[in-house]
């Protein structure tokens, strides 16, 4: 291998030290960004005359052909290289000769590390964005098969009132949401470019940063070449927003685990999702969302990590930086997994159990409100009329009935303002479809609210 640094240095290296030191193993994943960059740079080298016509094309056909090497298994990035870019422009050398070591006239790898992540980020938020939009599709189409199917609404993880099933799952729908917009947003500052910066301090080579600029297809330069090659803003917002994906993701997780229970039974889990006991024969677990909610705290970890990482940093350039590409590369990897996984889950791994789920908003008190409600319909104001059902809840308590088995003549002891329909009112069915404001579970709404999402999902 060739030597790494400059003539200034006359001993080698401790061999643990260069393994220290050394990114490649991790790095490697740039490569394809590497290439790229450089060969923008190459012939912005040649439009400015820095370099000859005849140089940019030999570079430029060099490093096309690592590229093809390396898609073809023929070149592998490898240690003793330092880094991708170091192997990058060792390889190039090694094929064209000493033309080659004009590429990194102008540049440093300050720049050029950022240039290369910032690249590599900005296509995952793209993926990352569309593996979302598919996750939104498949919840969709289960709260479109299930409007009508209630389920127990809870608060405190007590039962607190039914509702659409449909709405309980378009609630994820708007997380959902939230996220791809905080991805469009923290794109625009991703899609910057610091190449041209140098090492810190810009350089007196002829170069032309729009022009690289606008080859990789960023939307604009960093304006101070300190700030270029030291911001890393874009790795902890990334994170950021990546651990908000995670906790949603996490949150129906839990759900789901529940969901499953024999406690809870609203939903079973096909053979396809889900694992058995290596010592139980009856056992069937949710290892998928269990692992999805397990992965969250990886994530998190990231974004503690690169907080951490440049608190401290001076300006400009640290090789502490290099610590940036490990919780990235994993923050991506683990949603990306975790996403495409919650997918499959929703398409065929779970199977709502309609039956039960009905059955279950039949055996609780999750009406209560209704019949206060009632009586404010009745002009009983709502805090008397929230007074007079807890006493009507109290005595089902004690006679361990539910409000439903009370005669019309136990209600009238209440209030004489009962009448027979109180018993229609407070059927789960009615309870649901009668919270028909803004927002809320009737079914009304929530239709409206499907047909809103389905033309912003399917149009
Ligand atoms: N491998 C380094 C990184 O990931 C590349 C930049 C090295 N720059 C330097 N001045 N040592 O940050």
């Amino acid at each position: 291998m060739s030597k790494t640094w400059s003539n200034r240095f006359e001993g080698a290296l401790d061999p643990f030290i260069q393994r220290f030191n050394s990114s490649i193993d991790f790095d490697k994943e740039l490569i394809l960004e590497d290439i790229d960059c450089s060969i923008a740079h190459a012939r912005m080298l040649s439009n400015t005359k820095v370099i000859n016509k005849e140089e940019s094309v030999k570079i430029v056909d060099g490093l096309k052909q690592i590229k093809k090497d390396f898609e073809n298994n023929l070149f592998d990035p490898i240690y003793p290289s330092e880094d991708i870019h170091y192997c990058i422009e060792e390889k190039l050398i090694s094929l064209i000769g000493d033309i080659g070591k004009k590429l990194h006239t102008g540049r440093s790898r300050n720049d050029q590390v950022g240039t290369d992540l910032r690249l590599w980020l900005r296509h995952k938020i793209d993926l990352i964005d569309s593996l979302i939009e598919t996750l939104q599709r498949s919840l969709f189409a289960k709260a479109e098969q299930n409007l009508y199917t209630l389920i127990p609404g809870y608060t405190h993880l007590q039962r607190a009132q039914p509702l659409s099933l449909a709405h309980h799952l378009l609630a994820y729908l708007e997380m959902f949401k939230r996220d791809r917009a905080r991805l469009v947003d923290l794109r625009k500052r991703v899609n910057i470019s610091p190449l041209g910066a140098a090492a810190l301090a810009g350089t007196k080579i002829n170069i032309d940063r729009y022009m690289t600029a606008n080859e990789l297809g960023f939307q604009d330069v960093y304006k101070n070449s300190i700030d270029a090659v030291s911001d890393r803003d874009f790795t902890v917002e990334f994170t950021c927003s990546a651990s908000l994906v995670m906790a949603h993701l996490s949150r129906l997780s839990e759900e789901i685990i529940f969901w499953v229970t024999d406690e809870f039974s609203f939903a079973t889990l096909t053979d396809v999702c889900s694992t058995g006991s290596s010592l139980m024969p009856q056992k069937k677990n949710p290892d998928v969302p269990e692992l999805i909610r397990g992965k969250t705290g990886r994530v998190y970890g990231n974004l503690q990590a690169l907080l951490t990482m440049i608190k401290g940093l001076p300006l400009a350039y640290n090789k502490d930086f290099q610590e940036d590409k490990e919780s990235i590369f994993d923050t991506v990897k683990t949603v990306e997994d975790c996403l495409k996984a919650m997918t499959i889950l929703l398409e065929k791994g779970l199977i709502f159990n309609k039956d039960n789920l009905m059955n279950s908003v039949e055996q609780d008190f999750s009406n209560a409100t209704d019949v206060a409600d009632y009586l404010v319909e009745k002009n009983v104001p709502f805090r008397e009329a929230y007074q007079i059902v807890g006493n009507i809840v109290r005595k089902c308590l004690k006679e361990k009935c539910l409000i439903k088995n009370l005669s019309l003549q136990e209600f009238k002891k209440f209030h004489l303002d009962f009448e027979n329909d109180i018993f229609m009112k407070i059927s789960p069915v009615n309870v649901v479809n009668s919270r028909n404001s803004l927002g809320g579970t009737g079914f009304d709404r929530v239709s409206e609210e499907l047909i809103t999402w389905k033309s912003e999902l399917f149009s």
